[in-house]
């Protein structure tokens, strides 16, 4: 059976295109996941690609993945910076994990610098938009697993 990877997006991620394209770029999620598909598929794996809103779904997909993927990239969006039950599911996986942000969250606000999943992650990318998805991609695949 094919390898498989998670990529899970976190709330308003679903948005993208019309959220603050200055910041997040102009892509919607579907073309990111257009990308990622084509990405995955070059270097053999192949690609589960999720975006949930709320905290408690997340968790569940998390979970639920444990058994089922080689690793996880990740952009929790705002979860990243509030979210213990997102951390706690992403270590009960005993995946590899890689942070990805569009923006470059040390460059805006203080409170995005604090982070519940980088310490738990092997990689952090972010201030690349969604090349950044593509970089680790290509890091979890030819790097991590
Ligand atoms: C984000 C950065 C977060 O601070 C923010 O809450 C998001 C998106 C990013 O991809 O740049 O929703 O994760």
């Amino acid at each position: 059976m094919e390898k498989k990877i998670l990529i899970i997006n976190g709330p308003n991620l679903n948005m993208l295109g019309k959220r603050e394209p200055e910041i997040y770029g102009s892509d919607t999620l579907d073309d990111i996941k257009s990308m990622c598909k084509e990405k995955c598929e070059s270097l053999g794996y192949q690609l589960i690609f999720e975006q949930y809103n709320s905290e408690g779904d997340m968790v569940n997909a998390i979970q639920e993945s444990a058994s089922k993927v080689e690793g996880i990239i990740i952009n929790a969006a705002a979860y990243t910076h509030t979210s213990v039950a997102i951390r706690d599911a992403l270590v009960f996986t005993e995946l590899p994990v890689i942070e990805v942000h569009l923006s470059n969250v040390y460059k805006r606000e203080s409170f995005r610098e604090i982070s519940y999943l980088s310490d738990i992650s092997e990689a952090v990318i972010c201030g690349l938009g969604s090349y950044g998805y593509i970089v680790s991609i290509d890091a979890m695949c030819n790097k991590i697993l």
